[in-house]
């Protein structure tokens, strides 16, 4: 039978002003899916560059767009095949498949099971909803690529944004000592996710301000904002030191041990930081929470790259 579903959506590049709400119907299952019924959604500032149409010559896009690639949510169904979990079952996920369409700023959603894992049920829906793509983005570029591991000294650029929180955090399961750089009124906000040191990079240069602090500088930049903070932090990295960045490629750094990380869909990893969460060892802060109706206004908020915490939409 076909079901139905509110969304938010838009059939143009029009930046957030074009995402309005409508219904749509809900695709069929096909072999290894499930149906997710949404309970909260997480937003991203990736969701409002697709809306500008950042993305058009990169992945494929199918109008109408639904926005959004986080979700937390209950299993209402599953198609041939898909047995590993149960019908109930509360999961989340960070669904960015192939083609961009089916976002899940929407009443349901369907994915391959591969993609989704358990979620944190210690936490609130919402929070777990604001997880996946930003801590995934968080864990591979620490754990995956960076290498991370105790003792070492590690320094976030744009350490209170939704990035920059689970690195935080992530680097202190790890044992690693952390500077976090932020404005200052976000200064208290880093040292409560367990940052070490904190530096503004409004007004001084940020590397020097790094050697002040560790004169032998840092084993490992992860970089969430680039441009002058970038370039400054460059000077606090030792010899052997790595940057992982999620906005630069590199090209500019050739004598740089440099990675670039676009976060992939794991739900392995998912399961790890479902595990982080139960210990404790990561929390989620949700700023605001918005409804489907509010979805452009929360992609404006997110576009200023200077949200605290994480914003949700409750479809
Ligand atoms: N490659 C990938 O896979 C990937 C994945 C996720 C995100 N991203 C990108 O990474 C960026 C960060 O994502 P997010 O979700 O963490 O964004 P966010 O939640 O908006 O956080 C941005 C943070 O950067 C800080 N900031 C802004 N300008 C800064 C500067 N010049 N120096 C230092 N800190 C600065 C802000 O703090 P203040 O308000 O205190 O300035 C804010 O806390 C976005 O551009 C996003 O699109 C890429």
């Amino acid at each position: 039978m076909k079901r139905e579903m509110r969304a938010a959506k838009y059939d143009e590049f029009k930046g957030p002003k074009g995402v309005e709400v409508g219904t749509l119907e809900v695709p069929e299952l096909k072999e290894g899916e499930i149906l997710v019924k949404i309970k909260a959604a997480g937003v991203n500032p990736v969701d409002a560059v697709i809306t500008n149409g950042y993305y058009k010559d990169m992945m494929p896009h199918s109008f109408p767009i639904i926005p959004g690639w986080d979700f937390a949510g209950v299993i209402e169904e599953q198609g041939h095949a898909a047995r590993r979990f149960k019908v109930g079952d509360e999961v989340f996920a960070y669904a960015r498949r192939p083609e961009v369409k089916w976002g899940t700023f929407a009443e349901y959603i369907v994915i391959p099971e591969c993609y989704v894992a358990k979620r944190p049920e210690n936490i609130s829906v919402e929070a777990a909803s604001a997880i996946p793509l930003a801590g995934l983005t968080a864990y591979q570029s620490l754990y995956q690529y960076g290498k991370l591991s105790e003792g070492q000294k590690l320094l976030i650029l744009g350490a209170s944004g939704g990035v920059g929180s689970f690195g935080i955090q992530l680097a202190k399961a790890k044992g690693a000592e952390v500077i976090g750089v932020a404005s200052s009124k976000n200064h208290d906000y880093m040292k409560s996710l367990g940052a070490d040191h904190t530096i503004e990079y409004k007004d001084s240069d940020v590397g020097k301000a790094v050697k002040e602090i560790y004169p032998e500088g840092v084993d490992l930049i992860f970089d969430c904002t680039s441009g002058d903070t970038l370039r400054q932090s460059l000077g606090s990295l030792r010899d052997s030191g790595k940057v992982v960045s999620i906005l630069n490629q590199g090209d500019d750094f050739p004598k740089i041990d440099f990675q670039f990380v676009f976060v992939e869909p794991n739900a392995l990893q998912l399961d790890h930081l479902r595990q982080l969460v139960g210990d404790g060892k990561v929390k989620v802060q949700v700023s605001s929470v918005f409804s489907l109706e509010e979805v452009a206004e929360a992609l404006e908020q997110i576009q200023t790259l200077h949200t605290t915490g994480k914003i949700v939409i409750r479809p």
